[in-house]
């Protein structure tokens, strides 16, 4: 069984894919890891994040290894993802591997922004998980607030949307809801409700 999970940032759709992943023995993959990596190993080798060519052949080197580096879960990593995510050719690198990951036995729950739309248009369940933007950043904020770090409600809600409007607009693979997925609002739920919603949606997609 391949389930495809895509969404805006910090709606819950990673969470949910963690969770549907282990409810049905399933692998799982985040696909925003990749591009949070790419953008990473840019800034690293100093490379200009807008240059299509320099960002494809940093996709097209990409290891497992490199998806394993400490603070690609951060902030900073999201938004240099979200600026390589723009160029075909790194899309294009991307597409083989997941594609061969999501077809390993017995299946799995890949979560991103195209899945249902471009990487597993044949999903066998597609979800499209979303929550307002407010709910969203009070979400994000709350998570730093935990962790100790005291960044403003003001600028996390201007960060998502940023990033949302970049995602749903880019010509190459945009944020979009795939006319088969069944659409998810997080926004009045919790963790263990929107997992419960998610675990119904699978499930009437294989009566
Ligand atoms: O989901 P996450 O926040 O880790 O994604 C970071 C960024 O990577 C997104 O804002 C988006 O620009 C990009 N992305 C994408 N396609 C995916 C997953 C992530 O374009 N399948």
């Amino acid at each position: 069984m391949i389930i495809a999970i895509d969404g805006p940032a910090a709606a819950g759709k990673g969470t949910i894919a963690v969770k549907l992943a282990q409810h049905y023995g399933l692998n799982h993959l985040d696909t925003g890891l990749l591009y949070r990596a790419i953008g990473r190993l840019m800034t690293e080798q100093g490379l200009d994040l807008d240059d299509p060519e320099a960002a494809g052949a940093v996709a097209r080197q990409l290891r497992p290894k490199d998806l394993a580096h400490a603070d690609l879960r951060g902030r900073e990593a999201g938004e240099l993802a979200s600026r390589v995510a723009v160029h075909p050719e790194v899309r294009a690198a991307l597409v083989d591997f997941q594609r061969d990951f999501a077809r390993t036995p017995p299946g799995a729950v890949l979560d991103g922004r195209d899945i249902g739309t471009a990487i597993c248009p044949n999903a066998d369940v597609k979800i499209f998980v979303t929550a307002s933007p407010e709910v969203r950043a009070r979400r994000r904020t709350d998570e730093l607030n935990a962790k100790g770090r005291d960044v403003p409600y003001e600028r996390i809600l201007a960060e998502i949307l940023e990033r949302d409007e970049r995602d749903s607009h880019r010509s190459a693979a945009p944020l979009r809801q795939a006319d088969d997925a069944i659409r998810l609002d997080t926004t009045a739920l919790d963790a263990d409700a929107a997992f419960q919603a998610a675990v119904a949606i699978v499930e009437a997609g294989h009566e």
